[in-house]
């Protein structure tokens, strides 16, 4: 089997980061980057030997591209997603998928029509770890879960020294919501499902949220109680709570491991793994070659879902971004 060839849309942040990796991997070549300014995207481009592009349009009728890998701000993800299904190509794109459900569900729609692969880069849904710890619960390892305490963030500090501006911007649907929030709603997602009741605060300034904090109720007793903010740090340590024991994985959004205790609180065994950006590349790639739309990891559904919970937040706190990056 050849090596999966990408065109990556992006030459920020996480596209340095994730395409490293992938390369590495021998299973992945990075042939094609386009991305907002050529010069940037020419040196990105040259690392991999790949071609670049000065239009989107031009990279997608590159026919040595196997799939698109979406690194660019949110704001961008709808369209670019959209871009690549009419040219037949299937996506990777990062999260969050877009800026709200409806995007998503119409990114989703077309990708079915035209019978082209869609998914979101959750990484924290594709990690060994992870896997093996939804293995465990589904298995009764810990019994029936009944909370799970998870928070993210990036510190608003740190992010202005090493990041791009997007972040603090509502035209790039910046804000800690759509950045960081993401990761703990979406597991806690991927643990319960939808919540019955949803509750979110949030602290907001300058057009975006900077702190926000989630409760998830369910009608069966589960409860979430989540957080994210860009003001300071979080614990990056989750713990799964079930009705005869739990798990708590530190860093929980690309964990190493995982210790599972039992009702005692004696440890019972720890579950180790490798983690990296590279499973979701492998995912998409693996769904491409069997001829599905989604990937099993992380459905079309799950996405959808999540960013309707996400939705709800942001009505609650009363935040909008600009129509222009809203609309479908
Ligand atoms: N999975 C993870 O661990 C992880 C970590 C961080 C970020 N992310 C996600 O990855 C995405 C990008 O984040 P980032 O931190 O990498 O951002 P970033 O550093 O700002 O990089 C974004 C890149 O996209 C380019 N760009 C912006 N608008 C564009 C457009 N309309 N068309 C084409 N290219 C455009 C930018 O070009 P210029 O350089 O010209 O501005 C830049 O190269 C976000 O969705 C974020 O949530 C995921």
């Amino acid at each position: 089997m050849g090596r999966f060839r990408w065109g990556v849309i992006g030459a920020g942040m996480i596209a340095k980061a994730a395409c490293a990796q992938v390369a590495k991997s021998g299973r992945h070549e990075i042939v094609a980057v386009y991305s907002r300014t050529y010069d940037r995207a020419l040196k990105f481009a040259g690392k991999y030997g790949a071609k670049c592009y000065t239009t989107l349009k031009e990279m997608l009728g590159d026919c040595n591209v196997d799939a698109v890998y979406v690194a660019t701000p949110h704001s961008s993800h709808y369209a670019n997603a959209l871009e690549c299904i009419e040219a037949g190509k299937p996506v990777l794109v990062e999260k969050a998928f877009t800026v709200n459900a409806a995007q998503a569900e119409r990114v989703f729609a077309l990708a079915k029509e035209k019978g082209v692969c869609v998914t979101e880069a959750m990484w924290t849904r594709f990690q060994p770890v992870v896997l093996e710890v939804v293995d465990a619960i589904e298995n009764g390892e810990i019994g029936a879960v009944k909370r799970f305490t998870g928070g993210f963030s990036t510190p608003a500090t740190w992010a202005r020294r090493f990041l791009s501006d997007r972040l603090f911007k509502p035209e790039y649907a910046g804000g800690a919501l759509l950045d960081v929030g993401v990761y703990p709603l979406s597991f806690a997602h991927m643990l319960l499902g939808v919540p019955d009741r949803l509750e979110c605060r949030a602290e907001l300034a300058d057009g975006i949220d900077y702190r926000d904090e989630m409760t998830l109720h369910y009608d069966g007793g589960a409860v979430c109680e989540l957080r994210c903010t860009l003001k300071g740090l979080e614990s990056f340590t989750g713990v799964i709570e079930g009705e005869r024991g739990k798990i708590v994985m530190p860093n929980y959004t690309r964990p190493k491991k995982a210790v599972v205790f039992d009702e005692k609180g004696r440890k019972k065994r720890v579950i180790n793994g490798n983690r990296g950006y590279v499973y979701e590349f492998d995912a998409l790639a693996d769904s491409v070659r069997r001829g599905e739309t989604e990937s099993r990891f992380m459905t079309a559904e799950d996405t959808v879902e999540v960013m309707k919970m996400m939705d709800e937040c942001r009505k609650q706190i009363g935040l909008a971004y600009p129509e222009s990056i809203e609309s479908t």
